[in-house]
C-alpha cells in the first residue's frame, strides 16, 4: 500500500493566480458591480418576500446578506459557510442587492423614485411572468463560475426563511484573460455590443448612473432594468453579412460605424450614399437608439444567455440586456419607445422577461444595504 508521506510536498507552496484572488472592494458610497468592469459571469436572481415580511424583517434580511456578500467578495468564507474552500478565490466577486415595489412600500413614509414598477408595455414585447418584476434583486458576478455559485447558494440558503426564489437568469461574456482588459462584448449574433456607453470614473458616468436626491433613501443608488430579449440566431442564419450589418449601422469585424473605420469613431448619420440613401439606414438599431437630448443615455452591462434548444431549433438564445440608470422615465423608456416605434433589429428580437428595481445606494462597514430605507 502507498503511503500518503511518500507523496513530495511541493518545492514551491501553491499560490493562486492573482486573477484568481483578486476583489472588488464590497464597502462605498455606491454598490459594486455597476461601476465595475464587469466579470466574465453574472447571475440574476429575484426573490419573493414570504408574506409575513415586514420593514424590521426585510432590515434583518438584509443585514443578514450584507454580511454574507461582505465576507464572500473579500475571499472569506460565509458565516456558518458549508464549503468554505469554495470562498477563498473571489476572482472580483460582486454582490448587488436592488429593491422591488414591494420592499419600497414597507416603508410608506419614505417616498421611492416614481419610476419604480412595471415598465409601460412595448409592441415588441412578448413577456413571460416567468422572467418579470420581483420584490430582491440579487445580481452576483464573478470571473469564476464556480465562485459565483457557491455565492448564490449561501445567499439564498440565507434568505430562504424570509423569501422564496421567482426568476433565475444565468449569463456570461467571454472568460477574463481571453482578450485585453477593456475590451467591448460580442453577443450571440456576433455583434461587438456596449461600444457607445457612459464610461465608469468619469463626470459623465456619474450624472447618467447615481440618483442625486439627498432627500430620497435612494440617493447614491441607481436605477436598474433587466430586459430578457430572445434573439433568434436561427432566423439570423438567413440574413447576409451585410444586412447584418445595416440592421444596427456597424461592422461586424471592428464594430466600426458604417461611415468609419474604427470602433470607437462618432458615426456620421447625415453621410449619404452614391444614390443619395443614408449610410447609417433610417432603421439601423444605432440611430434609434440614440436621441437628441444626451441626458437620455444609459449604462449598458449585459450578459448571454444560451439555454439547451427545443423544438426543431438549434439555439435558444439572447441578451440579458441590463441597464442602470438614474431616472428610468427619463432615460430607459423613451430609448425603448423609439426602437419599439423602429428598429431593423427588432426582425430577429423578442423581449421575453422584463424587471425594474432600485439599487439602493452601498454602505460602510458596521452598516447594510438597505438601511437608509429599512433603517
Ligand atoms: C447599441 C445590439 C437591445 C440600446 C447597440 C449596438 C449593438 C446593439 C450591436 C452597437 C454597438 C454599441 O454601441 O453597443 C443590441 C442587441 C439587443 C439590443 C443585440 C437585444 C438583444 C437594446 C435595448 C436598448 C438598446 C433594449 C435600450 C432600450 C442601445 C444603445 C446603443 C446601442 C443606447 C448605443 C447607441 C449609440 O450609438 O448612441 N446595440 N441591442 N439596445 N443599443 Fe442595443
Amino acid at each position: 500500500m502507498r503511503r500518503a508521506s511518500a507523496v513530495p510536498a511541493p518545492a514551491v507552496p501553491r499560490e493562486e493566480p492573482a486573477e484568481a484572488s483578486a476583489v472588488v472592494d464590497f464597502y462605498g458610497e455606491h454598490q459594486a458591480g455597476i461601476a465595475t468592469e464587469p466579470q466574465a459571469h453574472c447571475t440574476f436572481v429575484a426573490l419573493d418576500l414570504r408574506e409575513d415580511v415586514d420593514r424590521a424583517g426585510m432590515a434583518r434580511l438584509m443585514r443578514i446578506l450584507t454580511d454574507d456578500a461582505a465576507r464572500l467578495t473579500a475571499g472569506s468564507a460565509a458565516l456558518a459557510d458549508s464549503e468554505p474552500e469554495l470562498a477563498v478565490l473571489p476572482a472580483r466577486l460582486t454582490v448587488t442587492f436592488g429593491f422591488g415595489p414591494r420592499v419600497a412600500a414597507l416603508v410608506p413614509e419614505k417616498p421611492s423614485p416614481e419610476w419604480l414598477g412595471p415598465l409601460p408595455a412595448f409592441s415588441v414585447d412578448r413577456l413571460d411572468p416567468h422572467y418579470g418584476d420581483g420584490d430582491v434583486l440579487l445580481q452576483v458576478a464573478s470571473d469564476d463560475p464556480l465562485t459565483l455559485a457557491h455565492a448564490l447558494r449561501m445567499l439564498l440558503k440565507d434568505a430562504r426563511s424570509f423569501a422564496t426564489v421567482r426568476w433565475h437568469q444565468p449569463g456570461f461574456r467571454r472568460a477574463r484573460g481571453s482578450e485585453k482588459p477593456g475590451t467591448t462584448m460580442r453577443n450571440l449574433f456576433g455583434q461587438i455590443d456596449g461600444t457607445v456607453n457612459p464610461v465608469p470614473g468619469t463626470r459623465d458616468f456619474d450624472d447618467l448612473v447615481w440618483i442625486a436626491d439627498r432627500s430620497s433613501w435612494a440617493h447614491g443608488g441607481t436605477g436598474f432594468v433587466l430586459r430578457r430579449i430572445g434573439m433568434d440566431l436561427d432566423k439570423w442564419d438567413r440574413l447576409d453579412r451585410e444586412g447584418r450589418e445595416q440592421s444596427v449601422g456597424r461592422t461586424l469585424d471592428s464594430g466600426a460605424p458604417l461611415t468609419g473605420s474604427r470602433e470607437h469613431d462618432e458615426p456620421d448619420f447625415a453621410a449619404k450614399n452614391a444614390v443619395g440613401f443614408p449610410v447609417i439606414a433610417e432603421f439601423a438599431h444605432i440611430r434609434r437608439a440614440r436621441l437628441a437630448d444626451p441626458s437620455q443615455r444609459i449604462f449598458r452591462r449585459g450578459y448571454n444567455y444560451d439555454e439547451p434548444p427545443f423544438g426543431t431549433g438549434v439555439s435558444h438564445s439572447g441578451l440579458l440586456f441590463a441597464s442602470f440608470q438614474a431616472d428610468v422615465t427619463h432615460q430607459f423608456v423613451p430609448i425603448q419607445r423609439s426602437l419599439d416605434e423602429l428598429d431593423l433589429l427588432n426582425e430577429w428580437l423578442v423581449p421575453v422577461g422584463s424587471a425594474v428595481f432600485v439599487i439602493p445606494p452601498g454602505c460602510a462597514p458596521g452598516g447594510y444595504i438597505g438601511e437608509t430605507l429599512l433603517g
